[in-house]
């Protein structure tokens, strides 16, 4: 599978903030996104720190490297717009592929829960 980066296509791609949504276009068609909240320090972490939520690729354009893209543009906005350095989400332990893309990105196991039946990790990526 070609992935985007071998088509030199940098060009085409267009990173958006809008609606608490961080969103990736290629050619001005949406690809890649994925919400966020800005939390507060709290009971679960003592610092300001960034959620991310619904990260999704859309299917026709997965496995292509636009996840990976869409996440170093969220690392780069989070680090040098919003002056935040820690970015947390949840995801099933049997979530394969998204195991592996967070994993490539950086983040690291912060926790494990279990959810009824399902299990999931509590990630975290510092900036
Ligand atoms: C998880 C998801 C966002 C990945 O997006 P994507 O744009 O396809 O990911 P990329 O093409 O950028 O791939 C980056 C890395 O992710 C991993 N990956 C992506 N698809 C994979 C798959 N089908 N199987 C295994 N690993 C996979 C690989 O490590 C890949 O790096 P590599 O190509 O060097 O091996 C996408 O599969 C998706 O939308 N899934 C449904 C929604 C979902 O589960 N979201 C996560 C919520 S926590």
């Amino acid at each position: 599978m070609k992935k985007i980066k071998d088509y030199n296509n940098f060009a085409n791609i267009k990173f958006n903030v809008e609606n608490n949504t961080f969103k990736l276009y290629f050619k001005s068609e949406l690809v890649s996104e994925s919400k966020f909240q800005i939390n507060k320090p709290d009971y679960f972490f003592d610092k300001k720190y960034i959620g991310l939520f619904r990260l999704k690729t859309l299917t026709k354009f997965r496995n292509k490297g636009f996840g990976e893209i869409l996440i170093n543009n969220i690392f780069d906005y989070v680090k040098n717009n919003l002056k935040l350095n820690h970015i947390f989400l949840n995801v099933y332990t049997n979530n394969t592929p998204a195991l592996n893309l967070y994993f490539k990105t950086g983040f690291s196991i912060f926790g494990k829960y279990d959810d009824d039946d399902e299990s999931y990790y509590t990630l975290v990526k510092i900036l």
